[in-house]
């Protein structure tokens, strides 16, 4: 069988085939896209049901085809052509992917983090792939989409778009989601963030993702410090959204480039941290803000009554054990149990946190907080993290920490000493007492804290992991964000006028608006942490623990292979060898016609 399959293959590598183009384009209206083989032009279709997808078969082109795509105008004469060459990915590829006009590179090479703990890892989907940039091409209503652009602050303000996602190997479609702009202080920029909703009541599905933001990071110039933190929470084994690039379209018409994440809802609890498992009833999720500068969701208790707690600084998102008139109340409980704690003369403190809490994972979401300096989340802010309730841990539930929003690092927001020490960072008003009586005053957490941030520090957040991580992310969007940088935005609001020069040199050097540089930041606060706690940094890029395992989900994640997990899954496998083996069969019966 293997050497038949060789003999085919073989045979397949020289013989002529139809091959089919598949270039995903935005000419001007009235142009096309086409694709130019030795000079020769052949116009390619956008259907109404793949567009901006471009789509035509080539007959008698050679798998070793080289090619590039042309924007032709009404004439068919080309008026812009790419400044490169393409080829097939495989000999025995009779199709190509799905490529972006003008970005030569389609699938990208991203060395992943090394992994400190293991964590359970998300439900398999196609929605977030690290070495692609997908394209979002939403079509709807423009005046309502003008409108929503235009008074981005309109509470509720929502228009319904058609959703069409693209990558190398999809093309999915769906009608009549809902759209609205994101966050709070993300309004007042020029360049908006979006939500995207799908709503499963009516059968609308995303991969197993329903609600997704679209993150503008019109903050900072790197267009990494939140994709980053992302990484680095998934390789230090906390449960957490995902994010990868896309390019957004709404109406044909360039919004740049976006961070795409998971928003935190109650399908987040099921599809992240329950891994899709259906037979888990999730339980209370609440949203923590710090509405105004006094009003953070610090955990301090204020009585058992929900009305005494910040409309907008604790919000219910999942009701679970609570009664609808009182959807704190399992939460008020806890900041009850945080301000009867006593930092020096509770008794066995990491059993009394333990039972009630996922005390390790509530520590490494502040080691992360601390070492990216990140200055609008709990311990600096009150602010930006979920706490969900999560029924499967211990042996009837315990709270877990879901941060969020992650932008306001690495210098980006306040400046924050990356030299410093934590210890000199808790004294706030108001405090925020799960950290200061946690990790500053208690001996057994803060040691349990300092072990994490050593393992944490000489796994992953050290120069010689996190280094050649960013130069590859920096060099994936590069042509992306320079496109990004020139585009007109389409709200009021703040420009900070951020350049591509800004883009590169802030991996280095102190840039416009920003205190802090992401690669000097990661030396100083690592080399700064192995100072203050007496510890070698190793050298070496090595797991500390195994990458986790894949969870089985609903198998969507079938069209390529996971870096994270190390391994290819195997329906990523066995799907690749069904299509490897169509093809050259397709290919041997069109040479058997020709002969
Ligand atoms: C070829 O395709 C595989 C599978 O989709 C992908 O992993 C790889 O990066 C591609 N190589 C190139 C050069 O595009
Ligand atoms: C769009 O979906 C909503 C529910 O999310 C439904 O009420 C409405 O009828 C749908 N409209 C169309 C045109 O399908
Ligand atoms: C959703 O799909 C189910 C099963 O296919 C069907 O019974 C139901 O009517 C659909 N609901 C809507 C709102 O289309
Ligand atoms: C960073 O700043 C130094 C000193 O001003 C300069 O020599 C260097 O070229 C800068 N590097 C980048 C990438 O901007
Ligand atoms: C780390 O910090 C110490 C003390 O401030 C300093 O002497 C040393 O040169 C630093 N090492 C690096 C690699 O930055
Ligand atoms: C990857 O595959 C190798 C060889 O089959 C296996 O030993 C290893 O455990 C796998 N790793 C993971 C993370 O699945």
């Amino acid at each position: 069988m293997v050497k038949f399959l060789v003999g085919l293959a073989t045979l397949a590598s020289i013989a002529f085939a139809d091959i089919t183009f598949n270039c995903i384009g935005y000419p001007a209206p009235g142009n096309s896209i086409g694709v130019s083989i030795n000079g020769v032009i052949t116009k390619l279709a956008a259907l109404e049901n793949t567009a901006p997808v471009w789509t035509g078969v080539v007959p008698g082109a050679t798998s070793a085809v080289q090619y590039s795509y042309v924007e032709i105008n009404a004439a068919n004469t080309p008026v812009k052509t790419e400044a490169f060459v393409r080829k097939l990915n495989q000999t025995t590829d009779i199709a190509t992917d799905n490529e972006f006009f003008d970005r030569p590179i389609t699938h990208h090479v991203v060395p992943r983090l090394p992994y400190t703990y293991l964590a359970t890892y998300p439900s398999k989907s196609k929605a977030f792939k690290e070495t692609q940039i997908a394209t979002l091409h939403l079509t709807g209503d423009k005046p309502a989409i003008d409108k929503l652009n235009a008074s981005p602050e309109t509470d509720g303000a929502e228009v319904r778009v058609n959703f069409r996602f693209i990558n190398a190997k999809t093309i999915y479609s769906q009608r009549n989601i809902t759209l609205k702009t994101s966050g709070k202080s993300s309004k007042e920029f020029a360049k908006q963030s979006y939500k995207i909703k799908f709503d499963t009541d009516f059968n609308q599905t995303f991969f197993s993702r329903p609600n997704l933001k679209l993150r503008s990071m019109a903050t900072e110039p790197t267009y990494l410090r939140e994709k980053l933190y992302i990484d680095t929470l998934n390789a230090v084994g906390v449960p957490t959204q995902q994010g990868s690039y896309v390019r957004l379209f709404i109406n044909n018409e360039p919004y740049g480039l976006y961070l795409m994440v998971d928003d935190i809802k109650k399908s987040f609890a099921k599809q992240t941290v329950h891994g899709g498992d259906d037979l888990i009833i999730p339980g209370s999720l609440i949203q923590a803000n710090a509405p105004t500068l006094s009003e953070q969701a610090d955990l301090a208790y204020k009585g058992p009554l929900s009305a005494a707690y910040g409309k907008e600084t604790y919000i219910s998102q999942n009701l679970g054990n609570n009664l609808v008139t009182e959807p704190l109340s399992q939460l008020i409980t806890l900041m009850k149990d945080l301000q009867d704690f006593d930092p020096v003369a509770t008794p066995d403190p990491l059993v009394y946190w333990n039972n009630r809490i996922d005390l390790d994972g509530f520590l490494r979401n502040m080691a992360l907080e601390y070492l990216f300096g990140g200055f609008d989340n709990y311990w600096m802010a009150g602010s930006n993290y979920f706490i969900y309730f999560n029924p499967t841990l211990g042996t009837s539930g315990k709270w877990q920490w879901l941060p969020t929003d992650f932008d306001g690092t690495f210098g980006n927001g306040a400046e924050i000493d990356p030299l410093g020490s934590y210890k000199t960072l808790y004294n706030f008003t108001p405090d925020h007492p799960l950290v200061s009586k946690l990790i500053i005053k208690n001996a057994a957490i803060n040691a349990l804290f300092n072990t994490i941030i050593k393992e944490i520090v000489s796994t992953t957040f050290k120069p010689e992991a996190m280094n050649p991580h960013i130069e590859a992310l920096n060099k994936m969007i590069s042509l992306d964000a320079a496109w990004d940088f020139t585009l007109p935005r389409k709200s009021p609001g703040k420009n900070p006028g951020f350049t591509f020069d800004d883009f590169n040199n802030n991996l280095v050097n102190i840039t416009k608006d920003m205190s802090g540089a992401i690669k000097p930041w990661i030396a100083a606060r690592a080399n700064t942490t192995s100072v203050e706690l007496q510890f070698t940094i190793p050298a070496g890029t090595a797991d500390r623990v195994p990458p986790p395992p894949r969870k089985g989900g609903n198998g969507d994640d079938d069209d390529d292979a996971s870096p994270e997990g190390g391994n290819a899954s195997s329906d990523g496998v066995s799907v690749r060898a069904v299509g490897s083996v169509m093809v050259v069969v397709a290919m041997v019966a069109s040479s058997l016609l020709l002969a």
